[in-house]
């Protein structure tokens, strides 16, 4: 089949779906005319302001990995198709951190850039969240976020120099059509909200030095809505906990902070019987929590989180439509059998909009 023709099918399937849901199935016929005769002209048609708003919703809706999808309605689709320079994708990346982290009370945001153009890339953004720590391998071990070590050295090689401090914010990097090479901009510190993590009644957790950023912003996911590729996309929610307190600090292959945990809450960290991990992963967590609850940046504990995703699913049942999700995603790092999405199964059947992987354009 031929590519308008693909797309000419993906966006009768969107456009039919949407003006439903959005009370305009009046406006259907006229709108698919217009579309057919677009594509038939240019090879492509332009989402209306309206279409890419609720397009960008429901892919949220439709990302069966998220517990958080109960909010999909409230996403703020900020629509920055009209950009042409690095300066203006630059200075809509650092007003996107502004925007969304909003003084702490963090606002689920997505920035939508052009779409590719027969399947060229216009932006291509090469961090994997605009906030993420570098990651360095040095002799004397590692330093920062595993998880950040080939990001890291790109970005070296550009010409940037991370500080070498375990929490060295990474510069945003991307690249423009045209371009061979990528650019890179440090990020204002006045711009990352993070949070010194304490412990609500063990003061020495203070001394482990642990922190966060605030807000997750994922940016090198390709939405696609109607047929159309917007690869350059970033958006955000809040954390829930365990993200950062049973998985980024935790893991072996990240910071892997549980034995140095154990020994400032002067814990032995050598029997298996003793649950000492499960005991320190739950006072890492609760620390997490109380972190940014005392410093007014938003966060939900994974008992909260599963109790909204209930409602979400109820909400979906209620509208008409079929629930879709990934279990292995969905159950939380700690206490998956304390929630009720543990002992259900979920049909992992991608629907459209959706989010998707992309290949890294390093590597
Ligand atoms: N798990 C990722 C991290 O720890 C973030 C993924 C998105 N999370 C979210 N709450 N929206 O950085």
């Amino acid at each position: 089949m031929k590519h308008t023709e693909i797309l000419w099918d993906e966006a009768k399937d969107f456009i039919d779906v949407c003006y439903q849901e959005l009370g305009m199935e009046s406006q259907i016929n006229a709108r698919l005319h217009a579309i057919k005769d677009e594509i038939d002209r240019t090879g492509s048609y332009v989402h209306t302001a309206e279409e890419l708003e609720h397009g960008a919703k429901m892919a949220w809706r439709n990302s069966n990995r998220c517990i958080g999808r109960l909010f999909w309605q409230s996403l703020n689709v900020i629509d920055r198709r009209g950009v042409n320079t690095k300066e203006e994708v630059r200075d809509a990346l650092f007003e996107h951190i502004e925007i969304a982290t909003n003084g702490g009370k963090i606002k689920p945001t997505i920035t939508i850039f052009p779409p590719e153009k027969n399947g060229e890339k216009q932006v291509e953004i090469w961090n994997h969240q605009l906030i993420r720590y570098a990651g360095y391998e040095t002799e004397k071990g590692r330093v920062g976020d595993p998880a950040s070590y080939e990001l890291t050295a790109v970005c070296e090689k550009l010409g940037w120099r991370g500080k070498r401090t375990d929490f060295d914010i990474l510069p945003l990097l991307f690249r423009m059509k045209g371009d061979g090479q990528p650019v890179w901009y440090d990020l204002p510190q006045t711009l990352v909200k993070e949070v010194p993590i304490t412990h609500p009644d063990i003061e020495e957790f203070a001394d482990l030095n642990l922190r966060w950023y605030g807000v997750p912003i994922i940016a090198d996911m390709r939405l696609e809505i109607g047929g159309l590729s917007y690869n350059a996309a970033p958006f955000n929610g809040w954390y829930m906990g365990t993200e950062i307190g049973a998985r980024n600090l935790a893991d072996e292959k990240r910071y892997d902070m549980l034995k140095k945990a154990a020994a400032v809450m002067g814990i032995s960290a050598s029997l298996n019987t003793d649950l000492w991990k499960d005991q320190v992963l739950v006072e890492l967590n609760k620390a997490v929590l109380y972190s940014y609850k005392k410093h007014g940046v938003s966060i939900v504990d994974h008992h909260t989180a599963a109790n909204q995703f209930k409602r979400f699913e109820e909400q979906e049942q209620d509208a008409g439509r079929k629930l879709t999700g990934d279990w292995t995603w969905l159950i939380p790092p700690i206490s998956p059998a304390s929630t009720h999405i543990f002992h259900k199964s979920y049909d992992n059947t991608i629907v459209k909009p959706n989010y998707y992987y992309q290949d890294k354009p390093y590597q």
